[in-house]
């Protein structure tokens, strides 16, 4: 709080008052010593004038000075100034100005001089946070006022560009900001992934190109974890705010650089809430408005470049561990496999292929040494692989894009007797998709050489498939895997070109 407080100290400005030169110059080194920007003068009337001229945010001034005594000085600035903090020297007690006359002049504090001066520094600190509290009542009332002014402004706008453009415009000043950005499923796209439209203002006014890139996967996955749990997420540099609808479903996100945590903090969830609900009206509109075509293209081009970052990511992780180069692409063939082995839709299919070449991308967020150790993990290190499902849920939560995926890579860990992760689902509580590629994962890590063990051979591998049916896998799964075992193409030999995302 201290280390808090000295930080501000420099946005207070203060006046000390004393016909006394002795007394104005130990209490400015006291002031200079604790960090404290300050004025003084030995003139009951010049000080007036200070304070007619110049803001200030708390006076310290004493009470018996000639030709005016301080309660006659605080007076006369009250004609003028109600906003001044203000705190009294006096001498003795008795000498003190009575409790009336404090009041009525709405004098914040009083103190003795004496030697040192620890208890009108304890005032001045007290005096300051009040300050602080006052600006920050004053700062809330002006910026509901300037919500409250921009929303119909807001509403009347429709293209959904100028509606991003706007809230960006409008947030900045809430709270001092002048780095933000909005990202937003764009509504007006028909296919069944929806892509994102993204507005950008100070640093984020960038080509969408270059958006995704900036962006790494740490903040990406808070990004995602925003709109998954519809819940502010604070970082270092500023806040992720999700944009929620009436239907309590995540319609993108704000994200400012701000260090506001409080006060600041609540006035910009007002103002997203106020701008979700307008662009959720807009989208209603704009399915009619927006010129489809070349907004499309725009579209289209962020969603490939979200999905080559992606894609990198997803490289990086196979890169590495050289133990498991491959593996996704072999997880991705194997759930496929499976896939078509029980019958599933194209769609499905598809949402397998790239479940399996995202299950492990959460592991970028491992770390090497825990990754790549041969020896065997302790439960803490275990505990940090096992993060993995889920900081992969939140990667891909970032847009919409990968909303079918999500789940899978998620709960690719899970086990049908319960005792998996994250979530400890059992049997049919697991979707279907994730315990495919739970077989496909597992099957593939049998095949492998890993650095504690050469790979299984086949009988081997078939019998603990067969022996975790029903426990750790889908027996049905298993028996339909365990069927096509013999028709899959040799291990090394697979390979996934290409995403197979319709771009
Ligand atoms: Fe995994």
């Amino acid at each position: 709080m201290r280390k808090k407080l000295y930080q501000e100290i420099h946005d207070y400005k203060i006046l000390l008052v004393d016909d006394e030169v002795g007394i104005i110059d130990s209490i400015a080194t006291l002031l200079r010593r604790n960090g404290y920007i300050y004025k003084g003068t030995t003139y009951p009337l010049e000080a007036i004038e200070m304070v007619r001229n110049e803001h200030f945010d708390l006076m310290i001034l004493d009470f018996l000075m000639q030709p005016l005594h301080g309660d006659k000085v605080v007076e006369k600035i009250r004609e003028f100034n109600q906003e001044l903090y203000i705190l009294l020297l006096t001498g003795h007690k008795d000498l003190a100005p009575p409790l009336e006359t404090i009041r009525q002049l709405d004098i914040q504090g009083y103190c003795e001089k004496s030697d040192n001066f620890d208890q009108l520094l304890l005032l001045i600190e007290s005096g300051i946070k009040s300050i602080a509290q006052m600006r920050t009542i004053a700062k809330f009332r002006d910026g509901l006022n300037k919500i409250l002014q921009s929303v119909p402004k807001i509403y009347q706008l429709q293209p959904i560009d100028g509606i991003l453009e706007e809230i960006l415009l409008q947030i900045m000043p809430i709270v001092n900001s002048t780095n933000a950005f909005i990202l937003v499923d764009n509504p007006t796209d028909g296919t069944v992934d929806k892509t994102s439209l993204f507005r950008g203002i100070g640093k984020y006014r960038i080509d969408i190109d270059s958006f995704w890139s900036m962006l790494n996967a740490e903040f990406i996955a808070e990004i995602g974890t925003a709109r998954a749990n519809l819940t502010n997420i604070l970082l270092d540099e500023g806040v992720i705010i999700p944009l929620i609808n009436e239907y309590q479903h995540s319609l993108g996100v704000i994200f400012v650089e701000t260090s506001e945590r409080e006060d600041g903090l609540r006035l910009l969830e007002i103002f997203s809430n106020q701008a979700s609900s307008s662009l959720s009206n807009a989208f209603l509109h704009s399915l009619v408005n927006v010129k489809n075509e070349q907004l499309n293209r725009t579209y289209m081009q962020l969603k490939r470049n979200y999905i080559d970052t992606i894609q990198a990511l997803r490289l990086t992780v196979d890169a590495k561990d050289i133990y498991t180069r491959g593996h996704s692409d072999r997880v991705a063939f194997y759930s496929v496999a499976i896939g078509n082995a029980i019958g599933l839709k194209d769609s499905d299919i598809n949402t397998l292929k790239l479940s399996g070449l995202f299950h492990d991308i959460g592991k970028i967020g491992t770390a090497n040494d825990i990754l790549l150790k041969s020896e065997r993990l302790i439960p803490a290190e275990y505990e940090e692989i096992k993060k993995h499902s889920l900081t992969g849920a939140h990667i891909l939560s970032a847009i919409s894009v990968f909303k079918d995926v999500i789940p899978v890579v998620r709960h690719h860990h899970e086990r049908m007797d319960g005792n998996g992760y994250p979530d400890g689902l059992s049997g049919d509580e697991i979707p279907l998709l994730a315990r495919i590629v739970a077989i496909a994962d597992a099957y593939d890590a049998m095949m492998s050489d890993r650095m504690y063990r050469v790979r299984l051979d086949h009988e081997h591998i078939k019998k603990e498939l067969i022996d975790g049916a029903g426990i750790q896998f889908d027996a049905e799964l298993v028996k339909a895997f365990v069927d096509i075992l013999d028709q899959l193409p040799p291990h090394e030999n697979i390979k996934f070109d290409e995403l197979g995302i319709d771009n």
